[in-house]
């Protein structure tokens, strides 16, 4: 079986791990998780950087510092994980739903002034299996209606926005760049991986001081066992942190091994009818952080047809997202009852991403794209 995503450890991830074991440094005091969280900020171009145990931690830590109120709005896409909606939920707030654009996958900017109310507080959008929104237009409204945004980029690692395209001065910037908070995982199926975790990035001193705040308990510094706030326990390890620092070492590495993937997977499957392949549009450098395919219904199969049929050949594959719009534990807290989201439903019932981790070998894409010729042939 060729499995949809094996993660690549090095010497550097074993000494740095064995450091911390040596030095008894193995919880959330140690030196790496502050050198973590300085370099993951500064490769994002950011000024701070918390870590925390998982990018839905990440989110809900972000989501909590903005100290919303029940009735408060944020819009998000419904393609995307339950975090976010989580996130939102567990604040008191209430997640505002919008459909995607069918060739990025990502927010439909276009979708989202009209969903704005008087009650919302912020955007939140989601880079989708490792393209970026488009983020200019997200950032617009956001200053035009005083909205925060809360970049969710746990699948873009490395990916990269060409801003103010239309200008005289385009630039591009990194992903994780952009949100008045960005949040990431470090799940082990990202291009960085801690096993599991996450980190929240800002340029604002109070959202980082509230968010360290919140990670950590909210425990004062003053009085220890003192509480004004509740806050939560997702303190990354020490340990967790050494495995990022390691991978952080080799990030330009394993930026350009997925794009090689991805254009691998472009190359052996552009003559393939009824699938639609993932875009770079002009503005974007994808990381293909997983290679979606989307098959069109002309193929006669589904999403779920078409995984059965590659795992016979020995290809694991993992479908796409199912809105949240149309998720029962959402519906049983009375959200999104009836709502439509056609291209949301269309990904989620068409679509599946192919195995595309960094251990991926060159024999192991034709093999995957041998098997999807031969069910598609
Ligand atoms: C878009 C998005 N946001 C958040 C998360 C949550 O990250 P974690 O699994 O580390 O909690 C994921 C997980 O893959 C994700 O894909």
């Amino acid at each position: 079986m060729i499995a949809v995503n094996e993660p690549l450890l090095g010497h550097r991830e074993l000494e740095y791990v064995t450091d911390c074991l040596r030095s008894g440094w193995i919880s959330s005091g140690g030196h790496y998780i502050e050198e973590f969280e300085e370099k993951w900020a500064d490769y994002c171009g950011r000024r701070h950087g918390i870590t925390v145990s998982s990018g839905t931690a990440a989110l809900q830590v972000a989501v909590a510092s903005l100290g919303l109120s029940p009735g408060d709005e944020v819009i998000m896409p419904t393609f995307t994980i339950i975090s976010c909606a989580m996130a939102v939920t567990c604040s008191g707030a209430k997640p505002v739903l919008v459909d995607s654009e069918p060739q990025t996958w990502c927010i439909d900017v276009d979708q989202i002034e009209k969903n704005i109310t008087a009650r919302t507080r912020a955007i939140m959008p989601v880079h989708i299996y490792g393209h970026p929104a488009d983020m200019d237009a997200v950032l617009e409204l956001a200053r035009e209606r005083k909205l925060a945004v809360i970049e969710d980029a746990a699948e873009a690692h490395g990916a990269e926005y060409l801003s103010e395209r239309d200008t005289a001065t385009p630039h591009w910037r990194t992903c994780g760049g952009f949100g008045d908070l960005s949040c990431f995982s470090f799940y082990a199926n990202k291009l960085i991986t801690t096993g599991e975790g996450g980190m929240v990035l800002t340029d604002d001193s109070a959202l980082a001081e509230k968010a360290r705040s919140l990670r950590n308990l909210c425990f004062q510094s003053r009085r220890r066992f003192f509480h004004q706030e509740l806050g939560f326990n997702f303190r990354l390890t020490n340990l967790q942190a050494a495995l990022g620092v390691a991978q952080l070492e080799r990030m330009d590495q394993i930026v350009e091994r997925k794009r090689w993937i991805g254009r691998e997977y472009n190359r052996c499957l552009s003559s393939v009818k009824n699938l639609q392949l993932p875009v770079e549009e002009t503005w974007a450098r994808n990381v293909y952080w997983m290679y979606g395919v989307v098959l069109s219904e002309e193929s006669g199969m589904d999403a779920s047809g078409f995984a059965q049929r590659l795992k016979q050949k020995g290809i694991e594959t993992r479908p796409f997202f199912l809105g949240l719009h149309e998720q029962p534990a959402l519906h049983r807290r009375g959200l999104f009852l009836g709502e439509s989201h056609p291209i949301a439903e269309r990904l989620a019932r068409q679509g599946l991403y192919l195995p595309s981790g960094l251990a991926l070998t060159e024999d192991q894409i034709f093999k995957v794209c041998d098997a999807v010729h031969e069910v598609l042939a």
